[in-house]
């Protein structure tokens, strides 16, 4: 394809570096990502290029023969990333897959995935979680990050700035330092769109893990696409009940940001969040409706639980030091997990190594736990097929687990998913939303 001819019908404009980029002057890897580059910032109508400080790579999953085909293009090409670039999970537990249900043959090729963008200069983190590593982006910096929850966590918690990048796409931007000037990565299109006022929801609510999940999910419903505004909490969420938020609300309802007053970085208050403009529409989130998503989040079912899996995103240290607490006192009190349900953590492989550091995992191994690092169920066909009921305490999972996997789910808190683990059945406490 003749880029130059068809820059000429649009508005865009680079510099002469990024034209030298595009003319092959950096060398054939650079070439090709800048041409992907520009085409794609051309159907984004962007005027420009900016520079970014930072990527996320997604595509690091293997789904398929093209986006290995690709990767190892790139890699064969000698490319080398030019800013600093984590890596998100890919499509193997590299270290423990001969332990679950994964195909020799899936395993080789997310294998060579996996190498194919290590050898690109990357960080190879392997987790959807960037933001809870070292690599955590600073207020104002423009990055491009693939991955739908840590897109949201970047723009709406950190004030980082990333549109949703595409797989394929993001590494493009890695390759060149550059990415298009649109979207969320100019201010005025981070303003609040929908404003929801919670009414009625009590402190009492607003302490709990639950409720993250379930608020949102019903980000993503009622503002799919859209930018949510959150009025009316009045207690300051944890890291991890910010990352259930932009995973559940990214999931339900493709949410790339989401500003709740008083807390999130460009929303101290209302006319802040919404930049001065007026809400396109207004909702009043009450308890009913909340109980009424929470339902929504479960299959109809009492049905008996072949696996818990938590860590969706990826398991944090402070999630880890939780779950060993629930677990603990369950084994104190000569509880132990039912022989039939499968118990697993999706985590990051330097999260695990803090928890063994912090001594986290010797009651989740006496407990019988399994716990899986780089990947997750939903990336790698790791599951028997005599998993037809999941729980979880994941927005994420219980938006994306039927569908993908072909299972039932039930979501509930953690205490929920431990007890189900030891009775083999589905103990979701009737959670009380009043
Ligand atoms: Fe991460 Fe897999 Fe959930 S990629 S966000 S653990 S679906």
């Amino acid at each position: 394809m003749d880029i130059e001819k068809d820059l000429h019908d649009t508005n865009l404009k680079l510099t002469e570096r990024d034209k030298s980029m595009l003319a092959g002057d950096y060398g054939a890897a650079v070439r090709m990502a800048m041409s992907i580059l520009v085409q794609m910032a051309e159907i984004y109508r962007a005027d420009t290029l900016l520079d970014i400080s930072a990527a996320h790579i997604d595509s690091t999953i293997y789904i398929g023969e093209a986006g290995l085909e690709y990767a190892e293009r790139f890699a064969e090409l000698g490319a080398k990333v030019a800013v600093p670039t984590t890596l998100n999970v890919s499509g193997l537990d590299e270290y423990r897959w001969k332990e679950w249900a994964v195909p020799v043959d899936w395993a080789e090729k997310a294998l060579r995935q996996m190498q194919a963008y290590a050898s690109m200069g990357t960080i190879p983190t392997w987790t959807c979680a960037p933001y809870q590593t070292i690599y955590k982006p600073a207020f104002g910096d423009q990055i491009a990050w693939g991955e739908s929850n840590a897109i949201a966590y970047a723009n709406a918690v950190l004030g980082a700035r990333t549109e949703r990048y595409p797989d394929l796409l993001d590494i493009c931007c890695a390759i060149t330092g550059r990415a298009p000037a649109v979207g969320l990565h100019l201010t005025e299109n981070r303003a609040g769109e929908i404003l929801l006022q919670l009414s009625g929801v009590s402190e009492r609510i607003q302490k709990e893990d639950i409720f993250y999940p379930v608020l949102g999910t019903l980000l993503g419903k009622v503002a799919p696409n859209r930018i949510p505004v959150v009025e009316g909490l009045t207690v300051q969420p944890t890291e991890d009940q910010l990352k259930a938020i932009g995973a559940a609300a990214a999931s339900s309802g493709a949410v790339a940001m989401f500003h709740l007053v008083g807390i999130t970085p460009e929303a101290p208050t209302v006319e802040a969040a919404f930049q001065g403009r007026q809400p396109r529409s207004q909702i009043v989130v009450t308890p009913d409706l909340l109980q009424e998503t929470y339902y929504n989040m479960s299959a109809p079912a009492d049905a008996k639980i072949d696996l818990v899996a938590v860590g969706c995103p990826h398991f944090s240290l402070n999630e880890f030091a939780e779950l060993a607490l629930v677990i603990g006192g369950a084994l104190r009190r000569g509880e132990r997990r039912h022989p039939d349900v499968t118990f697993l953590v999706t985590t990051s492989r330097s999260m695990l190594a803090a928890a063994e550091d912090a001594g986290y995992l010797e009651s989740l191994r006496a407990f019988g736990a399994k716990i899986v690092t780089d990947t997750c169920v939903l990336a790698t066909p790791m599951l028997p097929p005599n998993v037809k009921h999941l729980m979880t305490n994941s927005g994420k999972y219980a938006y994306y687990a039927p569908g993908m996997l072909g299972v039932e789910v039930t979501y509930g808190s953690l205490e929920d998913c431990v007890r189900s683990s030891i009775t083999g059945k589905n103990e979701r406490n009737k959670f009380a939303w009043r």
